[in-house]
């Protein structure tokens, strides 16, 4: 009888111990990421919370608006500051604290995303230790979260890292994150931007099936991006999509390189990024964005849509109106 009990006690115990782990499906985490809204990256509020043109308000709109969760573009190294200890300046964890706690609040998931790829990108490896520290302290700052934030190591690692360099890369702060954070579904992408091409190179760790894989977004690059100053396309207008059969067939095979290595790894997806610059045709921009959303969702892929405000923007900060067309190219409207 005691022997019995003894051994009902240890299987109990060892049911406790593992259910962080078993609770949480992380194909059924990616299903309620759903539909998503990349913010924040560029608002004055990281600099001065007075001076921030996101408000509590948006989060609200954000929800009403149909989507489920919101990819928070955060720059540790720019704004957190990280002193000689790795410690972050509190005015960041203040403002990251407040966002998080509002999109909670609104029932939304939270990704947060480590967008420094522009200041580490030019030297990996001389700032690794920055960057290592910074996911110790927000890894550790985060930890009593829910499990309906998820943290995403390195957005877009440019072509500097190579294969290796990046896979030894995320290894390592994976390793941090999961010290404090056993339980935190992680998203990891690969290199060379995220690109849907380079996806066979990221070798996910077999033991560890909280994951899910990551790509980016923006093909045809001369259409979505042409007109911006930051790319080879700065002087390149015009270029329209039409949906024409050259255009879905390559769309197709960009896509079928995502679900054969999705299906051959096991592994979710969630498309962080994807959007069209505002030097485009709205009809090409509203034609593209639907096509392209609702593929994502045929295939059973979350995505977060680039950007709520500032450019490829979403909402319009100075009017405080929706850019209702291609809101609704994400979110189609319900047929009464
Ligand atoms: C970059 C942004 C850029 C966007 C589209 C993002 O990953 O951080 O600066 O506007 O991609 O090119």
């Amino acid at each position: 009888m005691k022997k019995l009990a003894v051994a009902a006690l240890v299987g109990a115990l060892v049911l406790a111990a593992a259910w962080p782990l078993m609770a949480l499906d992380v194909f059924q985490q990616n299903a309620r990421l759903g539909r998503g809204v990349n913010i924040l990256g560029w608002d004055a509020l990281w600099q001065d919370r007075a001076r921030g043109k996101f408000k509590d308000v948006h989060f609200q709109l954000i929800r009403e608006a149909g989507f489920n969760h919101v990819r928070i573009n955060l720059h540790p190294l720019r704004d957190g500051q990280p002193d000689a200890h790795g410690k972050l300046r509190d005015e960041f964890f203040n403002t990251l604290d407040w966002a998080v706690d509002q999109a909670l609040a609104n029932g939304l998931l939270v990704i947060l995303d480590f967008h420094d790829d522009l200041a580490i990108s030019p030297d990996p490896a001389g700032k690794k230790p920055a960057f290592l520290d910074c996911w110790t302290a927000l890894a550790e700052h985060c930890q009593n979260r829910p499990d309906t934030v998820l943290f995403e190591i390195l957005n877009e690692p440019a072509p500097q890292f190579t294969q290796e360099s990046w896979n030894e890369y995320w290894r390592a702060a994976l390793a941090i994150i999961r010290q404090t954070n056993p339980s935190r579904t992680v998203i990891i992408g690969p290199a060379k931007w995220n690109g849907v091409g380079e996806l066979g190179n990221l070798k996910l760790p077999a033991d560890d099936r909280n994951i899910i894989a990551t790509v980016h977004y923006y093909n045809p690059f001369p259409f979505t991006h042409q007109g911006t100053p930051w790319t080879a396309q700065k002087d390149k207008l015009g270029v329209t999509w039409t949906g024409t059969e050259g255009e879905l067939k390559a769309m197709e095979q960009d896509f079928s390189q995502v679900v054969n290595w999705a299906s051959q790894n096991h592994r979710p997806i969630y498309i962080g990024e994807f959007g069209t610059y505002e030097k485009a045709d709205m009809p090409s921009r509203v034609r593209w964005t639907a096509f392209v959303t609702r593929q994502f969702e045929k295939h059973g892929w979350s995505w977060g849509c680039w950007q709520f405000a500032n450019d490829f923007a979403l909402f319009d900060m100075p009017t405080q109106k929706w850019v209702e067309p291609i809101r609704d190219a994400l979110i189609p409207k319900k047929k009464d």
